[in-house]
């Protein structure tokens, strides 16, 4: 089998659709014969040597194709069932094929393809999780997304609706993104060169996967009890220091998400959240970003217009 892997630190331009080890599924196990891999901005912060990871790597946190075959003990799945997979915490979803706990692995709804089941497995639940069991949005909240159009972003903003905000309002960065909020269902929409000076308003929570300059001066946006939620560093740009005592002397909140990281310790819960992410979409609930596919063995230049802003919405790799 093959895999797009990290051979070196310089970026998608070096990366190489390479054979490697073959797989077969170990107890619990599911092989997925992959369609599409989902990919996040992050694959390609990895690729630039973010975290460091051991190389060669293969990046990718999301998969959807059919069960090839099965570990001894899994239950509830079957060979040739058409599925998606999480794999954000082996890292492996760039390859032709994955082998994933069956705990990562759900069923797709007949009525949704595969395409739309890898767009939306992370950034959606990463959203279903971050305001459910993280910040428990409440209904009537006020919420300010940033990269409000972006493959997090987008699933932010209609997620916190869903779940009853009574506002949502986007921070993007141009004029025909701005209009593409108001199209995904934004109560209003600021370009975020004007934001501070246009605006008076303040939030319960501010979500930020974008960083930049103006981050820290986000507190100053929050109501009282308010959250300014750190989820990514889109911008890869520097920022200026945060004073601690700004929370207590002000009573709001600064924490910061990922969802790697909890569902490494909570994937049953998981579970249940990405049965839930796929009837959303399925049930048109939730709308995706505007899809770009690219084929996995000449995926460069996608990468690239992905790492430089140019791709809004989500790309996924398609597989042989
Ligand atoms: N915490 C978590 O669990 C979690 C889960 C998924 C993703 N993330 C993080 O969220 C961030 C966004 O990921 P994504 O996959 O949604 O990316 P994406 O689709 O490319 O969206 C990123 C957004 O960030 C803004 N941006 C600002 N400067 C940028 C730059 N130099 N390059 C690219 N985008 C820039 C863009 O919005 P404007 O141009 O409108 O500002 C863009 O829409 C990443 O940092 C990723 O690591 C975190």
């Amino acid at each position: 089998m093959k895999a797009l892997q990290i051979i070196d630190y310089n970026g998608p331009e070096t990366m190489v659709y390479q054979e490697t080890e073959n797989l077969s599924p170990r107890e619990k196990e599911v092989l997925i014969k992959v369609n599409y891999s989902g990919v996040g901005l992050i694959d390609v912060i990895f690729a630039r040597g973010f975290g460091q990871l051991e190389l060669p790597a293969i990046p990718g946190l999301e998969v959807a194709g059919t069960v090839m075959e099965l570990g001894a003990g899994v239950t509830g799945l079957q060979v040739g069932d058409r599925v998606a997979g999480l794999t954000i915490n082996t890292l492996s979803g760039f390859s032709d094929l994955v082998s994933l706990h069956e705990d990562y692995v759900v069923k797709v709804p007949d009525c949704l393809g595969l395409d739309l089941a890898a767009a939306a497995l992370t950034n959606t639940t990463t959203a279903l999780v971050f305001l459910k069991e993280i910040v428990r949005l409440e209904a009537g909240s006020s919420v300010l997304v940033y990269g409000a159009t972006g493959g997090l972003g987008s699933q932010i903003g209609q997620t916190a609706k869903l779940l009853g905000a009574k506002k949502v309002i986007a921070v993007v960065s141009n004029e025909e993104r701005r209009q593409k909020a108001m199209d995904l269902g934004y109560d209003a929409a600021y370009l975020r060169e004007t934001f501070f000076n246009s605006s008076e308003e303040k939030f319960d929570l501010i979500v930020d996967p974008v960083g930049g300059e103006h981050r820290k001066d986000n507190l100053q946006k929050l109501n009282t009890h308010g959250t300014l939620a750190i989820l990514g560093n889109a911008s890869q740009e520097e920022h200026a220091d945060i004073d601690p005592d700004i929370l207590w002397l002000n009573n709001i909140n600064l924490i910061g998400f990922n969802f790697g990281g909890y569902c490494s310790q909570h994937i049953k819960t998981v579970h249940d959240y990405l049965i839930w992410t796929l009837k959303l979409v399925a049930n048109n609930q939730i709308q995706l970003p505007e899809l770009f596919t690219a084929p996995i063995d000449n995926a460069v230049q996608a990468l690239l217009d992905l790492e430089e802003g140019k791709i809004n919405g989500k790309l996924l790799l398609k597989h042989p």
